[in-house]
């Protein structure tokens, strides 16, 4: 087979065959093996989701209790990862952090025994239970704080939500951080999710796995875009700038952050349930001073680029409901991070199933049959600039 045409970001390439999730993003609707989305945010928890994505099917309510007990029993770190912890700047991102430790656990737990179900599982037990400790403990110890140890009563919302604020939530607060990973758990072949898939894809453990998706989630065109959408409401503080901010970023042509997608070409189904979110919280804790300024962007933004399918994503309406919950604003993409890690192991375990390495080609595009220069004969071809 030969396939010449060179689709910049792979646009509508299928690089896999995958029954995890679908998205139709004429309609707004995504699926997980099946089940809608909003079915899933009301009716199932963040953990039988997950079990889900990972194992293929809803869980029997003994398989869900068998579950849980494993991610609860696995959710403390090794002192050494906390120590090592204790060595990261205050001032370096979480998501660096996070990406560090990930692949850390890789030196504990490095048995690479991919075609043995009881590893597979364990894996996925381990990184699933602590991957929220450790968020919580970076942000505790960057703070001068010991971190705080998880607690096996607790669900798995309101064990993340009790370490990171250091007392336990309110239960509709945890059921509403429940619901928010519920939505970021899973979204096709996004980049992180590629990313992992390729990784993958070599053989490596799963530790690697979730470290490189955890990096290249932490990029502001993909994850990162739910911190950057809180720093633009920062920057425009009042509805009467809504306006006068857009016309900037137009004739800049820059990017408005939180909005548009590759696939959705309308408000995608999870801006939707955020922003429903937020208003339950805001009834019940008081509302934010952003969200007008949110309503109106999205009102002025669809004015303005709806015929381009440029509506709220994912990133847009989340960030108010952290804020809500009392997660720090580059708390957001590791939070997304925690969820999303059952989207990347659902896809690691697929891979495996029916694995050929990552290995496209390219089209190229510099010289042939070059002669080799001898070093006093060379002009320099670097702009001088870069290295003033
Ligand atoms: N603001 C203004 N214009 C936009 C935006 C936006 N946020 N997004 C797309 N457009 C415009 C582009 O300028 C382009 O217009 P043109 O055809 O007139 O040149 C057209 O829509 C297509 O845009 P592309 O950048 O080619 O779309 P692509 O599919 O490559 O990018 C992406 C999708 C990266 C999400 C983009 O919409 C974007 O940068 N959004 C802002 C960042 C963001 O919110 N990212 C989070 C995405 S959700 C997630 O990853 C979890």
């Amino acid at each position: 087979m030969t396939f010449c045409e060179y689709r910049p970001g792979l646009e509508g390439v299928p690089v896999t065959q995958s029954s995890i999730s679908f998205v139709d993003g004429k309609n707004g609707i995504l699926e997980y093996r099946g089940i809608n989305i909003e079915e899933l945010a009301r009716l199932s928890t963040f953990v039988e989701t997950a079990y889900l994505l990972i194992w293929g099917a809803l869980p029997t309510a003994d398989e869900l209790e068998e579950f849980q007990h494993e991610i609860q029993s696995h959710r403390r770190l090794k002192y050494r990862i906390r120590d090592m912890m204790k060595c990261f700047p205050e001032s370096g991102h979480p998501m660096d952090a996070l990406q560090a430790c990930a692949a850390a656990l890789g030196l504990f737990y490095s048995r690479r025994a991919l075609d043995d179900p009881t590893y597979i599982r364990a894996a996925v037990v381990r990184l699933m239970a602590k991957i929220p400790t450790m968020v919580a403990a970076f942000q505790l110890m960057r703070k001068g704080n010991d971190p705080v140890q998880p607690r096996d009563d607790l669900s798995y919302a309101a064990n993340f939500l009790y370490m990171l604020n250091e007392r336990e939530p309110d239960p509709l607060a945890a059921q509403i951080f429940d619901i928010c990973l519920t939505l970021h758990a899973e979204h096709t072949i996004n980049a992180s999710t590629f990313s992992s898939m390729v990784t993958a894809s070599t053989l490596t453990d799963p530790y690697g796995v979730v470290a490189s998706a955890v990096g290249t989630l932490a990029g502001p065109l993909h994850g990162g875009a739910n911190e950057e959408v809180i720093m633009m409401l920062e920057e425009i503080g009042t509805v009467e700038n809504v306006e006068p901010y857009l016309d900037n970023c137009l004739e800049k042509k820059s990017k408005i952050m939180g909005f548009g997608h590759r696939v959705y070409k309308v408000k995608d189904p999870r801006a939707t349930i955020l922003q429903s979110l937020a208003e339950q919280l805001f009834e019940k804790f008081g509302r934010d001073e952003y969200y007008d300024i949110a309503v109106a962007m999205e009102k002025a933004v669809a004015e303005r680029l709806g015929h381009k399918g440029i509506y709220p994503n994912v990133d847009f309406y989340s960030g108010l409901v952290y804020r809500k919950l009392g997660i720090p604003t580059d708390l957001f993409t590791p939070v997304f991070a925690i969820a999303r890690t059952s989207g990347w192991l659902a896809h690691w375990k697929e891979q495996l199933n029916e694995n050929r390495i990552f290995r496209p080609t390219q089209i190229y595009t510099g010289n042939h049959a070059q002669s080799y220069i001898p070093i006093e004969k060379r002009q320099s071809s670097q702009d001088e600039s870069c290295w003033s």
